[in-house]
């Protein structure tokens, strides 16, 4: 089989681009080894930035996401047993749709499908070849048979532990990572929303998140270590735990449901470079990871695919490689913008075990200054709605 643009992976930005690429007369091939189901019921975090939101809109798949999801102009910080309202819009003129990630698939899932796409999933035995010749190929098995896909290009979309990375030789890549020592343990629940919007909890016991999914589904996070077990954690014991962390001085307490899933998930932070080699470029996880604080990850995998998308674009319209040559540049500033706000709010808000007092001092006077200096909160408000990274990228 041949095709323009070899995609691996299906996950945001794997589909994202084959969209983006049709809307363009631009044909590709999506290979997953996973199944549909799994892809679409695969929990993940929910936060959309402007820039994600405008670009499902204006591409035809943010129907569903207008009519489901939330759009929240705010959200508040909690510290000190008082909760501070960060106003996204009167900071910025942007605001978020809480939306989660897996619903974003279904609808590019049912999209492509709809166009008659080439979505092969269950694939395996993944591999890469002739990404330093004009005419590199995919090889994987699917059904029982081999099959060799012939492409102009191989798109790595395949997440940390995919192929893709280790097809660019390690000699000329450079790894920067940084691994948390905590976790996140995170549950989906039954009942009405705690708040009107996301409460991000600062507290001596630990970090908490209070989200949400819908009227009668929730989503909250707290703190743990990365190597417990769901099953030390009884219903009872995450309650008490959450409310102890997020309940604030004044009588505002979150609502307990019917908790249906719980997981754990450990953080890290981690970027590779170069993100491109010959014929083969990554987007999202195959590149780079953030801890989840501040929910960058899938809005990251739509902009690099946004670049990716208009640099293949000039290639094929205008026999322009310039733009696929500096797609790495390109996608890396906003990426360690990403990298360092995610990594900010992190240690702004997390309990780091062996901290000093004096550590946890520094902690609450940075939190009071986000909340209390109009400056302070714009620095945070124009990076939680992606603004930041989107400007950076348009001067370069
Ligand atoms: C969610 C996850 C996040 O990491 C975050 O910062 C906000 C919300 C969520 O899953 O709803």
């Amino acid at each position: 089989m041949r095709t323009q643009v070899g995609i691996i992976g299906a996950g945001p930005a794997g589909l994202l681009l084959s969209h983006l690429l049709h809307l363009r007369g631009i044909e590709s091939v999506v290979l997953e080894t996973r199944t549909r189901d799994q892809i679409e019921s695969t929990i993940r975090a929910g936060v959309l930035e402007q820039g994600t939101m405008d670009l499902l809109s204006e591409t035809g798949v943010g129907e569903r996401m207008k009519a489901e999801g939330a759009l929240h102009h705010g959200f508040e910080l909690a510290f000190e047993g008082k909760r501070h309202r960060i106003d996204l819009s009167d900071l910025t003129g942007h605001a978020i749709t809480v939306y989660a990630q897996h619903e974003v698939i279904k609808d590019l899932v049912a999209a492509r499908a709809a166009a008659g796409a080439e979505l092969r999933f269950g694939v395996s035995d993944t591999s890469i070849h002739g990404i330093d010749t004009d005419t590199p190929s995919i090889r994987y098995r699917h059904e029982g048979e081999q099959h060799e896909l012939q492409c102009d290009f191989v798109i790595g979309c395949d997440g940390s532990q995919g192929v893709s990375r280790a097809a660019i030789p390690q000699a000329l890549r450079r790894d920067f990572e940084r691994v948390y020592p905590f976790g996140w343990f995170g549950i989906l629940c039954e009942g009405p929303p705690s708040s009107d919007e996301l409460i991000y909890a600062r507290h001596e016991r630990g970090f908490a998140l209070i989200s949400t999914r819908s009227h009668n589904v929730q989503r909250m996070y707290f703190q743990c270590d990365p190597k417990d077990s769901v099953d030390n954690w009884s219903d009872d014991r995450i309650w008490a735990e959450l409310h102890a962390r997020a309940d604030s001085h004044d009588g505002q307490k979150i609502i307990d449901g019917k908790i249906f899933q719980k997981n754990i998930v450990g953080m890290r932070s981690f970027v590779s470079t170069t993100m491109q080699h010959g014929r083969l470029f990554l987007a999202g996880d195959a590149a780079h990871i953030v801890p989840p604080t501040g929910a960058k990850g899938m809005n990251l995998a739509v902009a690099d695919v946004k670049v990716l998308s208009q640099a293949l674009d000039a290639f094929y319209k205008e026999s322009r490689a310039d733009l696929l040559d500096r797609y790495s540049e390109t996608a890396l500033k906003r990426i360690w913008r990403a990298e360092h706000f995610s990594y900010w709010m992190t240690s702004m808000l997390h309990r780091i075990d062996g901290a000093s007092p004096f550590e946890q001092q520094l902690q609450i006077a940075e939190l009071e200054y986000v909340t209390s200096s109009r400056t302070a909160a714009t620095v945070l408000a124009e990076n939680y709605v992606g603004i930041a990274g989107a400007q950076m990228q348009s001067r370069s």
